[in-house]
Order: structure tokens, then sequence, then C-alpha cells
């Protein structure tokens, strides 16, 4: 069985659908701080049965061992965590704590209990301020911000413990920007206050939440002075786990694998993307760049494509289009409407 961690999040509810839908037996554990249990219940309608469900929190020894005892589990995808880079500034022991804190005590009850498979959720962020691009995986890593430390330090806990024990399976899952929703609109990415991130913040401002987009700089070294991401449909993000799942228990290193789509897209390029798709005006205005933002970061997907057999099929109008869907149906996420 695959113990899901953070598995009603935005990323893990979609990946669950595909874990079931290839056959996958799995349970979910989370917490729910950020995370809605309506998205629970939609994923069940979408895939047509129950799935097994724990509340419960990484950093409780109890909740986990608990969890182990009654789940014969061998495999973990560990979603949960905390995602917000402002905050983290801000709050920087909750993010130690939840991420850092959280990830040890969930590899200690694995390894108490002889479960040594393990796909973390790693990000682009740990790839710093890169010098050119697109990003390989062998690019230096740094990080600006007690979130992207959390990730690093994650991913250093993850090898050290391979060192110490290679029978562990370990894959880190570096991804670049995740964006949309599944198909049917009926699960998306639900943010909670003002949204951090371009792509919810460009929804709701289409569907009239938010009045103006802040474009948060100009004057970057860009095709348009715009700030460049990879952004990454979480359909496509959702069936490189599955991949990965497909070949962690006969690999013999830990492996880190990019998974992005290796197209960079500016700000401005989004924003038409998103009009076109919509039918709808995307109000902005020119900002000051934003704290700690890079000019441009995309992925070099050449190894997730040839270790994986994975690359990313759906562009930048199925990630418009399918994001519309999400947030034209759902206009306040998973509250009632
Ligand atoms: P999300 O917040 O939607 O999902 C995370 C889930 O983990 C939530 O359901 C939350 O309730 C749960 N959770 C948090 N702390 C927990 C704890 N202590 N115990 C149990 N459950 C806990 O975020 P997401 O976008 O789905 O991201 C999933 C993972 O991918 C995170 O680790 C995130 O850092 C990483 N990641 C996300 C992005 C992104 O832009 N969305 C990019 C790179 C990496
Ligand atoms: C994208 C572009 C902004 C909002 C963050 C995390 C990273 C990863 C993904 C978890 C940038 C611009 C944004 C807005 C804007 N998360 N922007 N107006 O910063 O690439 O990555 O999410 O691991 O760690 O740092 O994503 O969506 O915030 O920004 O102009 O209101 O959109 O400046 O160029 P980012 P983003």
């Amino acid at each position: 069985m695959i113990l899901v961690t953070g598995g009603a999040g935005y990323i893990g509810s979609h990946t669950v659908i595909l874990l079931i839908e290839a056959g996958y037996d799995i349970v979910i554990f989370d917490n729910f701080s950020n995370a809605s249990l309506t998205a629970h219940q939609r994923v069940e309608q979408i895939v047509g049965e129950t799935i097994p469900l724990v509340k419960g929190d990484i950093r409780n020894k109890e909740d986990l061992e608990k969890l182990f005892t009654d789940y014969d589990i061998n495999s973990v995808i560990h979603f949960a965590g905390l995602k917000a880079v402002g905050e983290s500034v801000e709050q920087p022991l909750k993010y130690y704590d939840n991420n850092v804190v959280g990830t040890l005590t969930l590899c200690e009850v694995m390894q108490a209990h002889g479960c040594k498979s393990i796909i973390f959720s790693s990000s682009a962020t740990v790839y710093g301020d890169p010098e050119t691009t697109p990003i390989t995986e062998d690019f230096p890593l740094s990080a600006t911000n007690p979130y992207g430390r959390s990730k690093l330090m994650i991913e250093e806990i993850l090898r050290d413990l391979y060192v110490s024990d290679p029978t562990w399976q370990v894959i880190l899952l570096r991804y670049f920007n995740p964006v949309g929703a599944h198909i049917s609109g009926d699960i998306g990415e639900d943010p909670s206050g003002i949204p951090n991130n371009l792509m919810p913040f460009i929804a709701q401002t289409a569907v009239g939440k938010r009045e103006s987009l802040s474009v948060f700089g100009d004057d970057y070294d860009t095709i348009d002075g715009t700030g460049v991401r990879d952004y990454i449909h979480v359909m496509d993000l959702a069936e490189g786990h599955v991949k990965a799942l497909n070949i962690l228990h006969t690999i013999g290193k830990v492996m880190t694998i990019n998974l992005g789509t290796g197209k960079g897209y500016s700000v401005l390029e989004m924003i038409k993307a998103f009009e076109d798709a919509s039918g709808k005006k995307v109000p902005y205005h020119i900002a000051p760049r934003r704290a700690g933002d890079i000019a441009t970061c995309y992925a070099d997907a050449q190894y997730a494509k040839n270790v994986l057999g994975w690359s990313a099929t759906r562009g930048i109008e199925v990630m418009c289009i399918d994001t519309w869907r999400w947030q034209s149906q759902n206009p306040n996420g998973y509250k009632e409407n």
C-alpha cells in the first residue's frame, strides 16, 4: 500500500486520482492545515470509490505509529509540507518544524516499520538564482528563504539516510511551477487568502474576485521584462509521480529529477494566454519587483524523459483552460459558493 502524505492538498489530490486509476492501493494522511475535506470527497466522486483517509500530523509520532500499524505501507509519496515563501521568512521556526522535523519523524517511523521507499516533493527553488537556463539536476544548490532551505535540508537528510543504509529507495522530484486543474473542473488550487502565486491570482482576477494583478517588475532581462517561469500542468506532474513510483523499487541510488516542461513563459505571456482561454480581461498594473524573485527559471526536462519515460504533454493553453474551468465553476474554491 502507498502512503500519500498531504494527499488532500493541491498536487496530492490530483496525484491520488491517477494512482487509483493506475490500480495502486493508497492511504492518505493529512492534517488539513491547508486542505479541505470537500476536495477529498470530490476526488472520491471522480474515481468512483472510497479512499482511505487518516487525519493526523507528520510531526506526531503516535499518529504515524498508528498509521503504519493499521496499514501495510511499503512506499510513501511525501507531499505534506508548508509552502508559502513569504510566510516562511516571517515564521522560519514554523517551517523548519513542519517541513524538516515532520519529515524526520516520518522517516523514523518508516524505518522502524521497515518501509524505506520514499518520493519527496522538492522544488526548483533549491537552484536559487541559477547562472544559466535551462537548469539541469547537477546545477549548484542554494536557497534564499527558509522554505527553500527546508527543502534543501530534507534533500540532504534523505541523501544521508541512503548513505547510511542503501536499502533506502529515494526519489527527489523537483517541481517547477505547478498550475492547472483536473479536467472535470471539480478540483483545483484553492489558496487561502490572497494568492501568492501568479496563476491563482490571474484566475481570481479574471473571475472578478480581485481588481487588478500586480506584475512584479518589468525590467528583468527577459523577452518582455517580466519574470519567466516553467509552468507545468498539475496532471502532468501527477503522471510524473506515477512513473516515479513505477521505478522506485528498482533504483540503486538517490534519484533527483526535475519535473518541468522545459519551456519558460513570461508573466505577460501568461496573462495573454489566460485572457484567450477564458475570454475575460485580466486587468494588471506594473508594480515593483518582489523581494527574492529571479528573472528566469526553467527546467532541462531531458533526465525525466530518460529515466521515467515521462515528459509533460499539456501546453500553456490547456493549463489556462483547465484553471479557468475550475475557477469559473468554483469562484470561492471549496467554500460554499
Ligand atoms: P498544499 O498545501 O496544497 O498541500 C500540502 C498538504 O500537506 C496540505 O493538504 C496540508 O494540509 C498538508 N500538510 C501540511 N503540513 C502537514 C503536516 N504537518 N502533517 C500532515 N499534513 C500536512 O501544497 P501543494 O501545492 O499540493 O504542494 C505539495 C508539496 O509540493 C509541498 O511539499 C510543496 O512544498 C511542494 N511543492 C509545491 C510547489 C507549488 O508551487 N505548489 C512547488 C514545488 C514544490
Ligand atoms: C511566478 C512569476 C513573479 C504573483 C514560487 C516559489 C517556488 C515554488 C513555486 C514551491 C514571478 C510573478 C507572481 C503576482 C507576479 N513553490 N508574479 N504577480 O515565485 O516562481 O515560485 O512558487 O516550491 O518555491 O517561490 O512562482 O507564481 O509566485 O511567480 O507578477 O501576483 O509571476 O514575480 O515572475 P515563483 P509565482
